[in-house]
């Protein structure tokens, strides 16, 4: 991804989950993630040509940055790919915030460029875009994208590189079956039509959307994952079975189908990896070819169970 056209992995791994702390009721998962446990997912991700790493600063307040750096230990520089981001709510009060963060995401995550850096949101297009444009001409960073803006915070962005001979070469933003918002927007048709890679997250509503998860089985007591999902895991039911009825038939789980939906959508998802045998899900996710007719169902299963999972942090698109 050192080249000038941003080109990556099929699926790219997230690791918000890998900021817990790992205490109980303290962190936005609640999953128990060991050191040894980490490893083997790169290992296994790596293996099986999966290298795009998402992350950002506001992840535990950096440990998710430290964390990954210590599971990628030992593998070139050239083997994987580092996307992170600037997060305005975080900026410093120096002379360049975003250089300033930059700087200790570099040094947490022991690298001296980032493959793509995102302005996590747009708090404020216009002051903080231009301060992206020294970064990519000294090659600190290599792409930019930019996350949770609506079209009209795209395209003042674009604008605003473009000036400098540069552009939005991606979008990240919340899309999965549950949450639309980008597609109704028209966001990811201009993003087709414009040649801009979109990246879905939360694809598996963090977890609510594997049917791993029920009402009998609910997300993690005391995490903020389960506070806002586990009240709503008996209307996804009808939707997660369903899944899981198209997945049988190719050998694949629920889960899998939620990420072939994303790549069917013609989206790069961010799939927020805990446990080494997830990544059999995304090389089979991969391999999945959906029928139009199955989408249909699937979405109109999706708006039936009538939720609205926007994240706190998500402005309307
Ligand atoms: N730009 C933004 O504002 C923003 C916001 C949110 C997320 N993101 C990025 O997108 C990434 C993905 O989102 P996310 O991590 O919040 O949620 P997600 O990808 O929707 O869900 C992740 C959770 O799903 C479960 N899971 C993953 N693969 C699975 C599989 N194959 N089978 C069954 N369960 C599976 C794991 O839960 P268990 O550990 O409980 O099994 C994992 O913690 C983040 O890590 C982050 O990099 C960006």
């Amino acid at each position: 991804m050192t080249s000038k056209t941003l080109t990556a992995s099929p699926v790219a791994l997230g690791t918000w989950a890998w900021g817990d702390s790992g205490e109980v009721g303290d962190g936005q998962f609640g999953s128990r993630l060991t050191e040894s446990g980490l490893r083997e997912v790169v290992e296994k991700a790596h293996s099986n040509g999966f290298t795009l790493w998402d992350t950002a600063v506001v992840y535990g307040m950096g440990r998710s940055e430290t964390v990954l750096a210590q599971a990628l230990k030992g593998y070139a520089r050239s083997e994987y790919q580092l996307s992170t981001k600037f997060t305005p709510q975080a900026a410093g009060d120096g002379g360049n915030p975003v250089a300033d963060m930059l700087e200790q995401s570099l040094d947490r995550l022991g690298t001296d460029y980032v493959d793509l850096y995102w302005i996590h949101n747009p708090a404020d297009v216009a002051r903080w875009t231009p301060l992206l444009i020294p970064l990519l001409r000294s090659g600190t960073i290599k792409h930019v994208g930019v996350s949770n803006h609506n079209l009209t915070q795209i395209a003042l962005a674009d604008q605003i590189l473009g000036e400098a001979g540069f552009r939005v070469e991606a979008v990240q933003n919340h899309h999965s079956l549950l949450y639309r918002s980008s597609e109704r927007a028209g966001i990811l048709d201009h993003c087709r039509e414009h040649d801009v890679r979109f990246f879905s997250y939360m694809v598996l509503e963090q977890g609510a959307l594997t049917g791993r998860y029920s009402p009998a089985h609910p997300l993690p007591e005391g995490s903020d994952r389960a506070a806002v999902y586990n009240g709503i895991l008996p209307r996804l039911q009808t939707l997660t079975d369903r899944m899981a009825a198209i997945g049988e038939d190719r050998g694949a789980s629920a889960a899998d189908v939620a990420t072939a939906w994303a790549i069917a959508k013609g989206t790069t998802p961010i799939i927020g990896v805990t446990k080494a045998g997830y990544l059999d899900g995304l090389v089979r996710a991969h391999g999945i070819e959906l029928a139009d007719e199955e989408i249909a169902e699937l979405e109109t299963l999706a708006d039936a169970a009538d939720v609205d999972t926007r994240g706190w942090w998500e402005p309307g698109m």
